[in-house]
């Protein structure tokens, strides 16, 4: 079968699109990363894709202002251009539409630094820690109409340990991050994880 061509989105460091980028070069990974594109000139992922030989665009969010229909369809055009099949945020801080959700429905894919449906948002380690949790993880979904939500397809956590700090727990998430979202793209590209199926089924196989 071809392997499903895939854009991953992000903002910043790009150390998430630098483990798909890893995980792809297997000759048996069902998925290539075709396309970065970033809605920030600054991100450091933009040079490491760059490095890596992969195609990038900026889609600067910042000329559109308010118009998040009018960011969205330009983002969309990058990823018509690229005939992309696949969509990974990975870091990638912007709300995204409900037409373009709904476009990319099923087809799009989103990794969150918490056990959904935990901490959604901003600072989950922060919040973590503030909670008191003992356990504490990351999950890779794919993007529902609601910020950070929709049907999971991997999910794996850490303890948290006694003196830990953001930092510390950050790190050790972050670790747990590089493994869990090439997994779970490879159920997707796969098509071993459904939208429609729970998390239970997706990834007993
Ligand atoms: C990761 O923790 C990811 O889960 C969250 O933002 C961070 C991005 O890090 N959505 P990186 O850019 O992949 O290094």
């Amino acid at each position: 079968m071809a392997k499903k061509r895939v854009a991953v989105l992000i903002s910043g460091r790009g150390s998430n699109m630098a483990a798909l980028i890893e995980a792809a070069k297997a000759e048996d990974y069902p998925a290539e990363i075709v396309l970065v594109v970033s809605n920030r000139p600054d991100a450091l992922g933009l040079a490491r894709a760059r490095e890596a030989g992969i195609a990038t665009a900026l889609v600067d969010h910042r000329p559109f202002g308010e118009d998040r229909e009018a960011f969205d369809r330009a983002l969309d055009d990058q990823l018509m251009a690229h005939r992309i099949d696949l969509v990974c945020l990975a870091g990638f801080m912007r709300l995204l539409t409900a037409g373009f959700v709904a476009r990319w429905s099923g087809h799009m894919i989103n990794i969150h630094p918490a056990l959904l449906p935990q901490f959604k948002g901003l600072h989950t380690h922060r919040r973590a820690l503030e909670a008191g949790v003992k356990r504490h993880g990351a999950t890779v979904h794919f993007v529902g109409f609601e910020m950070d939500s929709g049907p999971i397809i991997a999910q794996d956590w850490v303890p948290v340990v006694e003196g830990d700090t953001e930092e510390t727990l950050a790190a050790r998430v972050l670790e747990l991050e590089h493994r869990i979202y090439p997994q779970a793209l490879r159920l997707v590209a796969e098509g071993r994880a459904s939208p429609f199926s729970s998390a239970g089924e997706s990834t007993a196989q």
